[in-house]
């Protein structure tokens, strides 16, 4: 791999590129988003992501979740894409839903990982499994995120793993603090969603903290949030 923004390396290692977040917060966790996309903006392929992936970028979603303290990932890609338990020590994956149709005797909630995040109207139950739950028809996911060291001891950093609808709702919310796109070189077509599906009146602006490319024509970039406050071009 070559880097060329912010420093050019003619090879840098996926460790070094990706050693940590891009910053943190005092009052709550840092999140960050990680997705693979293809040129012509779709994040699947027959329904899954796996076809817009290389080595690469599974090697940055893992080096990524060793970064991380707790994974936030919607109900939707949880059961199309199937989680286990982390391979990180102590790791706690949380999953967004509203129907609360959620898997529990999974080995992701055997293994004592797995955490449920919904709103405080879903009937689920919660024997056995850890729960935070905010918002009454849509989960509060501000407060929710607020709620997670709670449960989660120390977390400063949450890796959002998708899907595209749990990412419109952060995206409303304005939770993401940065973005780790993988950009996959080719043209998909379909009608596949975009990374952020149905978020309303979002304009928020993100400076280049990274951009990485592969000998396979992949583009990895990482964005930061620019402050509110910072005038947007
Ligand atoms: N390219 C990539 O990097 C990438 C990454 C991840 C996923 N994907 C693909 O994306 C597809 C899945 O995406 P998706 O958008 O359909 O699903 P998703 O975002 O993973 O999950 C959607 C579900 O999450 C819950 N949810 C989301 N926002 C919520 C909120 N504010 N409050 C309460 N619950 C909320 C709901 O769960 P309930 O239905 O349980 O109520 C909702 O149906 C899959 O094909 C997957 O392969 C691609």
């Amino acid at each position: 791999m070559q880097r060329l923004l912010p420093t050019p390396a003619l090879d840098v290692s996926l460790d070094e590129a990706y050693a940590g977040p891009l910053g943190s917060h005092d009052d709550r966790p840092w999140v960050g988003l990680s997705m693979v996309a293809s040129i012509d903006g779709s994040t699947v392929v027959d329904g899954a992501s796996a076809g817009l992936s290389s080595d690469n970028d599974s090697g940055i979603l893992l080096r990524l979740r060793q970064v991380a303290d707790v994974i936030l990932v919607g109900a939707g890609t949880a059961r199309d894409e199937g989680y286990g338990p982390p391979s990180k020590p102590g790791q706690r994956i949380g999953l967004v839903t509203r129907s609360g149709s959620i898997d529990t005797s999974s080995e992701l909630f055997s293994s004592g990982s797995g955490f449920v995040v919904t709103t405080t109207t879903a009937a689920f139950d919660e024997r056995g499994v850890d729960v935070i739950r905010a918002g009454a028809d849509d989960v509060d996911l501000a407060a929710a995120i607020r709620q997670i060291p709670e449960l989660a001891p120390g977390t400063s950093f949450i890796q959002a793993e998708g899907g595209p609808s749990l990412n419109g709702a952060l995206a409303n919310a304005d939770l993401f603090d940065e973005l780790n796109l993988s950009t996959s070189p080719a043209i998909v077509g379909g009608d596949g969603p975009r990374l952020v599906n149905r978020a309303q009146n979002v304009s928020a602006r993100y400076e280049l903290a990274q951009l990485v490319i592969d000998d396979q024509s992949f583009v990895f970039s990482r964005w930061r949030r620019r402050p509110a406050a910072e005038p947007s071009p």
